[in-house]
């Protein structure tokens, strides 16, 4: 049985911070709401001109450095977002050319906060099927560009960053499963307004998100909740087995509705929410690292990600880093 591993992590958050603070002085809202709803205490914002193929080539040099990979050799790049730098060529094209890496696959792929869980059970399956041998993903997003910063209820969601994972074949153990799905009935209740094909409205911003916040919640907690049942049913594997949890940092509520759901304590979470807010695509990535860098997570450990996002899309992944 070949696994595919994850042998590397890397991230990367742009320089600029806004705080519930910042925010305060730019619409009718306040610390105390934001920190009690949410969670969220700042966010990093992408300067002026920063893309998402700049985060994201920082957050996959760090990731490749972790792995000891030169940048040359990674054969497929799965790449996770919902803010691409140009309609085309794709964002795993353009990190390709930026680390030198030529010839090997590489493609985004475009399912919101769900993007990274869709884009490592992509690769996951490449790798342990043997067509790859080294393979990036990432999740990338500047959030902050499709963001109305005239509607408080989600402009102090939203924020950019990025981060990456190296997958390499491992005949020990990996990625034991990886559960995605989607439900498109509920597309209008989260959606980025504005399109290449449907045309933008006369309005600005003419991209920007739109969500029906508390729907949205619901659907997230019960959802998240069926999809960790999944991941440990597909393995034989009882709660207890799980060292950590590294959910989606859309809400601190959503994460400990989640972490109920395993009999986990909240020390046993990996919770980024505060720091980053929500960076879709980006954010399990981001936890990932920050957890495997600052010692919680070890080498062994029974790791389970998940993620939910526009569409609905979400999933779930249980690995063994
Ligand atoms: N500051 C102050 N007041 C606010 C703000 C704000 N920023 N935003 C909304 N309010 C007000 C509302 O107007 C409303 O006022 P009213 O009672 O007078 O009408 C009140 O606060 C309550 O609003 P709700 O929307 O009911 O608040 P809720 O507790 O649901 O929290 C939130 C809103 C934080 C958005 C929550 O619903 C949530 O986190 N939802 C899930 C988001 C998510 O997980 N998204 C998925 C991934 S994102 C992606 O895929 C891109």
């Amino acid at each position: 049985m070949i696994y595919s591993r994850i042998v590397g992590t890397g991230a990367h958050l742009p320089t600029r911070v806004l705080t519930n603070f910042d925010l305060e002085k730019l619409m009718e809202t306040s610390d105390a709401w934001i920190r009690e709803r949410t969670g969220i205490e700042r966010r990093h914002i992408a300067a002026e001109g920063e893309t998402t193929v700049d985060l994201a080539e920082r957050a996959a040099r760090r990731a490749l450095d972790a792995a000891n990979v030169d940048p040359k050799d990674v054969d497929f790049i799965a790449f996770g977002t919902t803010t691409p730098d140009l309609v085309f060529p794709n964002c795993g094209v353009l990190l390709q050319q930026r680390l030198g890496a030529r010839g090997g696959a590489a493609f985004s792929v475009e399912t919101a906060c769900s993007g990274f869980m869709y884009a490592l059970s992509i690769a996951d399956k490449y790798v342990k099927c043997g067509e790859a041998k080294c393979a990036l993903v990432v999740g990338a997003e500047t959030l902050s560009r499709i963001t109305d910063w005239k509607d408080r209820s989600t402009a102090v969601l939203f924020a950019d960053g990025a981060g990456a994972v190296v997958l390499k074949p491992s005949q020990e153990s990996g990625i034991l499963s990886t559960h995605l799905h989607a439900d498109g009935t509920y597309k209008d209740m989260l959606y980025c307004r504005g399109g290449v094909s449907t045309g933008f409205p006369d309005m600005e911003p003419r991209m920007a998100i739109v969500m029906a916040g508390n729907e949205v919640f619901k659907v997230a907690v019960t959802q998240l909740g069926k999809a960790v049942e999944e991941a440990l049913a597909a393995n034989g594997l009882e709660k207890s087995a799980i060292d950590w949890l590294v959910p989606h940092q859309a809400n601190i509520r959503i994460i400990q509705a989640t972490a109920r759901k395993l009999d986990l304590p909240m020390e046993r979470v990996i919770c980024t929410v505060a720091e980053h807010g929500n960076t879709s695509a980006a954010s399990v990535p981001l936890a990932l690292d920050v957890g495997v860098r600052d010692g919680r997570i070890k080498p062994g450990q029974l790791v389970l990600l998940e993620a939910f996002g526009g569409g609905f899309t979400w999933g779930s992944a249980l690995v063994r880093m």
